[in-house]
C-alpha cells in the first residue's frame, strides 16, 4: 500500500430499530435486524498511511490502536495480507456519548483501507467487513435509511439502503452529557441478554421492523417516531431487567427530557424519542417543527446542548 493521501468520509446514523444483542461475538452477528437513519452532522474522515507498526492518531492525538490493530487484522486474514498502517481520523462526532462514533469510524477505516487495496467491493460488501468493526458501522455506508439484516452467518450478515423517498424528518440531538460512557455499548448488550424479557423484545422488535418499513414508504413520520421511541424504551427496559448486573444509561436530565417530550406530545407537536448506549435523547419530528422543539428544551434546561440533525449521505472518497 502506497502512501498517499485520499480519504474516505462516512456519516454516522441513528437506529430507529436498536441493534442490542448478539449471537455472535466473533463474527458480530447480530440477535435482531435493524434500521437506521444516516445524518448529516456528524461524521468521521479517515486515511491511512503505510508504518512500522498499526498505529491510531484521532483528531490529531495519538490514541489508543487496540480495537483499530484487531480490525485490520480481520481484514488481512479476509481481503489478503497488506502491511502495518497509521490510521489518521478526523472525528467529528461527539466519541462515546451516546451517539455511536464507533458507526461512522469504522465504515470510513473499512472503505479507506478497501479503496487503498485497490479493490472494488460493492457497499453491502463493504458493509459486512465493516460489521466486525462495530455493529453498527455496517450501517454507515448508505444514506438515508438502511436496514442491516441480522443473516445466519457472516456472509448474509450485512446492510443495504432501504431506498426510501425524502422526506421531511429531523432529529433533534440534547446532548445531555459529552462524557465517555461507563458502560460500552458491546458490555451493555451482553448484560441485556440476561433479561428475561430479551426473547419477548425479539419477537416484538421483528415485528416492529415490519411496521418501520412501511411507514417509511408512506413517508408517515409519526409512525416512524412512534414506532422507533417504543423500539428504544424496550431495549432500555432489558438493561434495567437484566439479572446480570441491571443498570440503566439514563440521567435525571434523560428523564427530565423524556417527560418533556411527553408534554409535546399533548400540545400536539410531532416529538418521539430514541436514546442509545448513553443519556443523550435524540427527538424525531419534522423539519419544520424542530426550531420549536429547541426553543422548549432550552427554556425548560438553559444549559442543555441542542443540536438539529437531518438525512445525511452515504460514504464518499476524496
Ligand atoms: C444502542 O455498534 O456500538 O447504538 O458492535 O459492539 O461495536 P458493537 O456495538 P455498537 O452498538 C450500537 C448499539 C446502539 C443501537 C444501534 O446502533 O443499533
Amino acid at each position: 500500500m502506497d502512501s498517499t493521501t485520499m480519504k474516505a468520509t462516512a456519516h454516522t446514523n441513528i437506529a430507529l430499530i436498536k441493534y442490542w444483542g448478539k449471537k455472535n461475538i466473533e463474527l458480530n452477528l447480530p440477535t435482531t435486524s435493524s434500521l437506521s437513519l444516516t445524518l448529516d452532522k456528524y461524521y468521521t474522515t479517515t486515511s491511512v498511511s503505510s508504518a512500522e507498526i498499526d498505529s491510531f492518531v484521532l483528531n490529531n492525538q495519538p490514541a489508543d490502536a487496540t480495537r483499530i490493530h484487531h480490525f485490520l487484522n480481520m481484514l488481512r486474514k479476509q481481503l489478503g495480507d497488506f502491511s502495518p498502517l497509521k490510521v489518521i481520523s478526523e472525528n467529528h462526532v461527539p466519541t462515546s456519548a451516546g451517539l455511536a462514533s464507533s458507526a461512522s469510524a469504522f465504515a470510513a477505516l473499512t472503505g479507506v483501507v478497501v479503496h487503498e487495496l485497490g479493490m472494488n467491493l460493492s457497499n453491502e460488501e463493504l458493509s459486512r467487513l465493516a460489521r466486525r468493526g462495530s455493529g453498527s458501522a455496517s450501517r454507515s455506508f448508505f444514506g438515508n435509511f438502511a436496514v442491516w439484516h441480522k443473516g445466519i452467518d457472516d456472509e448474509s450478515s450485512f446492510a443495504e439502503s432501504l431506498n426510501a423517498s425524502d422526506m421531511p424528518i429531523a432529529l433533534v440531538v440534547a446532548e445531555v452529557s459529552h462524557a465517555e460512557k461507563k458502560i460500552s455499548s458491546t458490555e451493555g448488550m451482553q448484560r441485556a441478554l440476561t433479561s428475561p424479557n430479551y426473547d419477548d423484545w425479539l419477537v416484538k422488535s421483528a415485528n416492529q421492523l415490519i411496521d418501520m418499513q412501511s411507514a417509511i414508504q408512506h413517508a408517515d413520520i409519526d409512525k416512524v417516531g412512534s414506532i422507533a421511541e417504543d423500539n428504544a424504551l424496550g431495549m432500555h427496559a432489558l438493561n434495567l431487567t437484566a439479572s446480570r448486573q441491571p443498570f440503566t444509561y439514563f440521567t435525571d436530565q434523560t428523564q427530565m427530557i423524556l417527560s418533556l417530550i411527553q408534554d409535546m406530545r399533548h400540545q400536539g407537536i410531532l416529538a418521539y424519542a430514541t436514546i442509545d448506549a448513553g443519556p443523550n435523547v435524540k427527538i424525531i419530528t419534522t423539519k419544520d417543527e424542530a426550531s420549536t422543539i429547541v426553543n422548549i428544551l432550552k427554556n425548560a434546561m438553559p444549559t442543555l446542548a441542542v443540536e438539529v440533525a437531518q438525512s445525511g449521505p452515504g460514504i464518499s472518497y476524496d
